[in-house]
């Protein structure tokens, strides 16, 4: 008889296996490929992920060329730069972003990244795992999934929630906007302008997101990646516009929708050096401290020829030409938002945002919206249930395409829509 041999192997780890089956935009993209193998002759416009179009800014281009000549003499060459960017960077964007609109962010409180999507993932690294979580519903994957990686939920119930979070749903009732929650929680996540819902938040409501984290020593996770498509002076573009948040939140902001560097990445994060969290035995410490640490061990910064192109969007030059690009996405938002109304369909964000948030029509689900509108229009859009349970029933339209296929994705939508 054969000997029963028991080997021993590496193991995995199991959070993964909780993770729904696939990130939500590659799954759309695998649908996608699959319906344009059987429909070789379709002309899909894709207005599902939200990911820029138009070409760099001409004054980021210039000085990246600049900078590639640099790296090609020796006395200008350029090796590992500083992990948290560098400081000709740094300093344009807390004078820039922050302090310009009453932000008290100092230059060493900005770590530069290669995008806002990757540091909200990382930054779980310097918490705790007993942390209480709290998410919007509907909510950018990303901080849902990181957390199920990271541990700090249970499984996935039939509802597609993960056991752990406390989820705050955010409906036409609310402004999408979430009510202060009655309990405590550590951590809250925050994305204005809103993705996917493309709603913005007062200062007011902000402030009682400050006001409860300050009273609960939790802190907020703003995401505020599409700032620069704020177009009403009264809204807020940082947290740290609002008093009292230097003790509360991190911020993560991006080049990448503003300035069209999905491709080219770059980002930052702001870590206060005023924010404090407890160690388990109780004591007080910076997250800064922990946040430079962890970057200098993991990351090795961004290159210097794309640091130079960021810094190039602080020009004049730059700035006028990344608020066309901005103005551009903004139209195809305005665009998008009228021929659907037109068509009869019930839309929201779009104004401060370049996302528009869609109702299905006929309580279609937000997979048979989109299904439909791919079989029948051959438009892709992103299904409202795919960013959480609340999301059912809702389809999200991203304004991040040419002109001309804007037009023509509205043109077909208008046109077919009794039949969808
Ligand atoms: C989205 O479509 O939601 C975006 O691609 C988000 C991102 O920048 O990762």
């Amino acid at each position: 008889m054969e000997s029963v041999c028991t080997v021993t192997m590496t193991t995995i780890n199991d959070n993964y296996l909780k993770l729904k089956a696939g990130y939500l935009f590659p799954e759309i993209a695998r649908r996608v490929n699959t319906f344009a193998e059987a429909n070789p002759d379709a002309q899909i416009i894709k207005l599902g992920i939200g990911d820029v179009t138009e070409p760099l800014p001409e004054a980021c281009r210039t000085a990246m060329i600049k900078a590639v000549e640099e790296m090609g003499d020796r006395s200008t060459f350029k090796g590992y730069g500083p992990e948290q960017g560098y400081s000709w960077l740094r300093e344009k964007i807390a004078q820039h972003d922050f302090q310009a609109r009453g932000g008290d962010i100092d230059p060493e409180e900005i770590f530069i990244s290669d995008g806002s999507k990757c540091d909200t993932g990382n930054i779980l690294d310097i918490f705790g795992k007993d942390n209480t979580i709290a998410v919007t519903d509907p909510v950018y994957p990303v901080y849902v999934d990181t957390n199920v990686m990271a541990g700090n939920t249970g499984p996935v119930n039939e509802r597609g929630e993960y056991e752990g979070l406390l989820y705050l749903p955010i409906t036409a009732e609310n402004n999408f906007t979430a009510e202060i929650p009655s309990d405590r929680v550590d951590l809250i996540y925050l994305c204005f302008p809103n993705n996917p819902t493309g709603a913005t938040a007062t200062k007011e409501h902000l402030k009682q997101w400050v006001d409860y984290a300050r009273a609960n020593r939790s802190i907020i996770l703003f995401d505020a990646a599409y700032e620069a498509f704020i177009t009403d002076p009264s809204l807020p573009h940082s947290i740290y516009e609002i008093e009292g948040a230097r003790e509360c939140a991190i911020e993560f902001r991006s080049f990448s929708k503003n300035a069209g560097f999905t491709g080219t990445r770059c980002a930052f994060t702001v870590v206060p050096k005023t924010l404090m969290a407890k160690t388990s035995s109780g004591s007080d410490v910076e997250l800064w401290k922990l946040w430079n640490r962890r970057q200098s061990t993991k990351f090795n910064g961004v290159s210097y020829i794309i640091q130079r192109g960021a810094e190039a969007v602080y020009s004049p030059a730059g700035q006028s030409q990344i608020q066309q690009l901005v103005n551009f996405y903004l139209e195809n938002a305005q665009i998008i938002r009228e021929k659907l109304t037109t068509a009869g369909l019930t839309v929201y964000g779009g104004v401060n945002a370049p996302y528009v948030w869609v109702k299905t029509p006929s309580g279609l689900s937000s997979w048979d919206f989109f299904d439909k509108l791919l079989q029948t229009c051959n438009v892709v859009g992103t299904p409202g249930s795919g960013f959480g349970a609340a999301g059912e029933g809702y389809f999200r339209i991203s304004a991040f395409n040419s002109r001309e296929n804007v037009e023509a994705a509205m043109e077909r939508i208008t046109d077919k829509f009794k039949t969808l």
